[in-house]
């Protein structure tokens, strides 16, 4: 095997997806620490933006320079190496979450035992779908009182369409709360209720074991029961199944007791997917490129401006598909078709920011933007060859910009380009005036775009109502055709970030009025970066 095959083979890059409050936070931290990345509980600080007002998270991004460097976490465990990326809870930033879906292997799914599968958890299923990305499932908060785990499991297979085969089973719940039964190992890991131990848990092999009858008591049956229905439905546990995202494994624990985490990642590492290889349009069609290829290869799914106040950057996240990144390598920007000098490109290790000497498949490595980068670019050493699935939506939200002081305009244009370069905000320029118009898709995000102005640019703004329904991107078979449409409709077509047309619709009903009068014209509600 070549080199960067084998470092490839030893990737585990993923995401956790969950519905805010199923304890996501919690067991990211819980992984750091087994992972030897901190040693401390405590260390990471949540986005707990889905649980605050506005003003708290505007308080957190403060410190931005601690959240942020958690929005991606390497460390080694059991011979690989682990690259968790954060996404963000808030589903104001749900773009941004569906981006880094794009970037990751395969996801672990949190669902908090009380709630089961919850609204934002079946979205983000719906995008993990889209790529059959693999999932595997965490029943978090078994230390309370929570429905029963087998309607748990019904519950998945019924509404997020995926076959379960647990790994682990819990011995009572709540109060009652035994431990864990590994069904693969016929073991029972055993529930202290001390939320700080992290080394040693106690053992006892064997479901038949009277010892293990004897001090469990009531609960015993149950599980006896239990496992028997579970082993007549006979749903074993295959790789195949699970790699194809028709089967997750699932476990039970604790996170915030540390407990049943162990064992998810021992699982987790063994069985979730190495880089895979990835399509590429290359001229005259598509490319597969193996993440084992020699030739480096990556693209970017995000793009976060001054992520360290004290350094005023803007990073882009690119994921690596094949080849080795280097330091200080000439990489070709395959949008601009030229070469781009990446002078230090970062690592992110759970505490820091530190400059990588080498990143492999499946590594996410940070690059210093000033402005040449954008959401979606693909790089390589040279190749024509661009990712694609890295997704742009159509916001659903509207505001013009106004301007508090006038000799302000360039600071504004230069901090909403860099805003909407993140991808957060969109910024539409109408052909026919010069407003500045806004698209969001949660109302969130223009508070922080309000407030990043201010800080971050010095520009005073405030936002008034527009009469926008939605905004579409708009394409034709010919230039006459588009060129004939904006003419007939130069009020309400802008041009967004990139330059690329935009209808902006006033309502729903003048949407499908203008489809249908201009039938050579396609109305569209993504589009694909790069
Ligand atoms: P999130 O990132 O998915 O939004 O969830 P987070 O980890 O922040 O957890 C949400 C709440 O659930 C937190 O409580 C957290 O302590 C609690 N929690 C997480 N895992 C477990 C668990 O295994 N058992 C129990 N009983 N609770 C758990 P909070 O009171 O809202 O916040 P905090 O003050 O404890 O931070």
């Amino acid at each position: 095997m070549s080199a960067v095959a084998e470092q490839a083979a030893r990737r585990r890059t993923f995401a956790i997806i969950s519905h805010p409050d199923a304890g996501k936070t919690t067991l990211t931290e819980k992984l750091l620490l087994f992972g030897g990345a901190i040693q401390m509980a405590g260390t990471v600080k949540g986005r707990k933006a889905s649980r605050h007002a506005t003003s708290d998270w505007m308080a957190l991004e403060q410190q931005r320079g601690i959240s942020v460097t958690t929005s991606v976490m390497q460390f080694p465990y059991n011979g690989c190496i682990v690259n968790l990326l954060d996404t963000p809870g808030h589903e104001d930033f749900s773009e941004d979450t569906y981006r880094t879906l794009t970037a990751v292997d395969s996801a672990l799914m949190v669902i908090d035992a009380a709630k089961g599968v919850e609204a934002r958890t079946i979205k983000l299923m719906e995008v993990c779908r889209l790529r059959d990305t693999p999932i595997v499932t965490f029943v978090n908060k078994l230390d309370r009182e929570g429905r029963p785990p087998l309607e748990l499991l019904d519950e998945v297979e019924k509404v997020l369409g995926l076959q379960c085969t647990p790994i682990t089973w819990p011995v009572g719940m709540g109060r009652d709360f035994k431990g864990v039964y590994h069904l693969l190992e016929d073991r029972f890991y055993l529930y202290s209720g001390d939320k700080h131990r992290i080394s040693e848990i106690e053992t006892v092999d064997g479901l038949m074991n009277p010892a293990v009858a004897e001090r469990f008591g009531s609960v015993y049956q149950t599980l006896r029961d239990e496992i028997e229905l579970l082993q007549m439905a006979g749903t074993e546990f295959d790789l195949e199944q699970y790699r194809a995202a028709k089967q997750t494994p699932v476990f039970f624990g604790s996170a915030i007791s540390n407990f049943g985490v162990r064992e998810l990642l021992n699982g987790f590492t063994q069985w979730a997917p190495p880089p895979l290889p990835r399509t590429a349009l290359v001229a005259g069609g598509e490319q597969t490129v193996p993440p084992g290829g020699e030739r480096f290869s990556g693209f970017v799914f995000k793009i976060q401006a001054n992520m360290d106040p004290k350094h005023r950057d803007r990073v882009a996240f690119l994921r690596v598909c094949s080849g080795i990144y280097r330091r200080g390598m000439l990489l070709h920007s395959v949008r601009l078709n030229a070469p781009v000098r990446i002078a230090n490109a970062l690592t992110f290790m759970a505490s820091e920011r530190e400059t990588v000497d080498a990143a492999y498949p499946g590594d996410i490595i940070g690059l210093h933007n000033h402005g040449t980068i954008a959401i979606g670019d693909s790089f390589s050493e040279g190749e024509t060859l661009r990712f694609t699935g890295i997704p742009n939506f159509a916001p659903e939200l509207f505001r013009r910009v106004i301007l508090k002081d006038p000799l302000k305009a360039k600071q504004l244009n230069k901090g909403l380009d860099q805003l909407s370069e993140e991808g957060a905000t969109q910024v539409y320029r109408p052909v026919s005036n010069n407003d500045i118009i806004l698209g969001a898709v949660g109302v969130l995000q223009f508070d922080v775009v309000q407030y990043r102005l201010k800080d971050e640019y010095g520009v005073d703004c405030v936002f008034e109502p527009v009469q926008v329904h939605c905004a579409r991107w708009i394409e034709a078979d010919t230039a006459t055709q588009l060129e004939a449409f904006v003419d007939k409709n130069e009020t309400r077509v802008a041009k967004d970030h990139y330059g690329d047309l935009v209808y902006l619709a006033s309502s729903a009903v003048n949407l499908s009025m203008t489809q249908e009068r201009f039938p050579d014209v396609r109305f569209l509600d993504t589009k694909e970066h790069g």
